[in-house]
């Protein structure tokens, strides 16, 4: 584990070098700060606000602690290898705020490596979406590849709007889009009518993006909540300002110097040709030794929340905790393992193992579906 944590940091010189050649330009016109300082420090930020926004029409944006850690528990659950510990919800990374969650579906795709579930929160009284990222042995090439990523998708129906294939096929075109509907579909005809809630780290985040939006657009945006953690760019300024209408209550938290927020990368002089981020940002980072949760603004790309972080700092272990809540893979060479045996074979012992529980779990798996980008 250490050795590969050390491979992850040490990519991450070489794509810093790359950024600061392509993004060598201010943030903002704004900027009082670059946010120079020690990397090992945790202090330095000027002029931290740590007051709500108040300019969302006039209402105050609230962010809610309790419902937040929640939620980062259920996106750090995702990445649990052991799927009938999962679906028992007996997982190490399931017994605190998440106690009690009832899981309806499981669904995993071998071939391109993803992995979700749906269930429900009974105390919340919603139903959680929870989406997995990339299996982090591949971390460094995956970051490499979003610093050249062009926005290069039209987004279907939506005039000038571009977005990422990768992320967007890994939902579309794959298990991914029929599976989470129909079980979001039959989790409101079993428990009512309730509140969706989509989340995801990291990849899983860009992912968790366009699945809040398909359902927003079936089941309706009040009744759909996106909150992801560390998730990278996914589509330019006309998708972002699609999006914002569509999926207002989303939260896109970012961590300190996590360096996936700031990827691929967004430059301020080209605003329709590259990534934009929609809103909104809160960012988790430590002002003079309090942990603070800055409410951004509703632009998307607040200059003063995480990108006041200069280019030389961004660091990938802070990609890796949120909340407070490890955000990794249990094991990191999952999907080699689960290639090594045949999906049939992974999907008969599950199905055997949760009759004998009794429970009343869906399991979803795909051997061999489309592959993606
Ligand atoms: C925050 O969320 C929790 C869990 O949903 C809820 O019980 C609590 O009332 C909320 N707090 C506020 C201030 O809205
Ligand atoms: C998205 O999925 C639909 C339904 O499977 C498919 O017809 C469409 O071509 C896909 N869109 C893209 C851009 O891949
Ligand atoms: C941390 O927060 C507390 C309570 O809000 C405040 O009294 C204290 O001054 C803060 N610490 C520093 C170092 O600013």
């Amino acid at each position: 584990m250490d050795r590969r944590r050390r491979a992850v940091e040490s990519a991450v010189p070489a794509a810093v070098m790359v950024l600061l050649l392509l993004s060598i330009a201010p943030a903002g016109a704004a900027r009082r700060d670059w946010g120079f300082r020690s990397p090992s420090s945790s202090v330095g930020f000027t002029e931290p606000n740590t007051k709500p926004d108040v300019k969302n029409n006039g209402q105050t944006f609230v962010f809610n602690y309790t419902l937040a850690k929640a939620i980062v528990e259920y996106a750090s659950a995702v990445y649990m290898t052991d799927l009938t510990a999962l679906y028992a919800w007996t997982c190490s990374r399931c017994n605190d705020l998440t106690r009690g969650f009832e899981v309806t579906c499981i669904i995993v795709d071998v071939q391109n490596c993803l992995q979700a579930f749906v269930g429900v929160d009974h105390k919340l009284n919603a139903i959680i979406v929870a989406i997995r990222g990339t299996q982090e042995n591949s971390i460094q090439n995956w970051i490499k590849d979003m610093i050249w990523k062009q926005v290069n998708l039209n987004y279907p129906n939506v005039p000038n709007a571009k977005v990422h294939t990768g992320f967007y096929s890994s939902y579309n075109n794959t298990l991914l889009r029929p599976a989470i509907t129909n079980a979001v579909h039959k989790a409101r005809k079993l428990h009512g009518a309730r509140d969706i809630i989509v989340t995801g780290h990291s990849m899983g985040g860009a992912i968790a993006s366009f699945c809040a939006l398909d359902l927003a657009i079936r089941f309706g945006s009040n009744n759909v909540h996106l909150m992801t953690f560390g998730q990278p760019r996914v589509g330019n300024a006309a998708f972002a300002s699609y999006f914002a209408k569509y999926v207002p209550n989303t939260i896109r938290m970012t961590h300190e110097r996590d360096i996936v927020p700031h990827l691929p990368p967004y430059f301020f002089f080209l605003p329709q040709l590259t990534y934009r981020h929609f809103p909104r940002e809160v960012w988790e980072h430590e002002v003079d030794g309090n942990r603070t949760f800055q409410v951004c603004d509703g632009s998307g790309e607040d200059p003063n929340c995480c990108r006041s972080v200069f280019v030389l700092f961004w660091s990938a272990s802070d990609h890796l905790t949120y909340m407070g809540v490890k955000i990794e893979a249990d094991d990191w060479s999952t999907c080699r393992i689960v290639l090594g045996r045949s999906a049939e074979q992974l999907q008969m012992n599950l199905a055997s193992n949760i009759v004998t529980s009794g429970r009343s779990v869906d399991v979803v798996i795909a051997g061999n579906s489309v592959q993606v980008d």
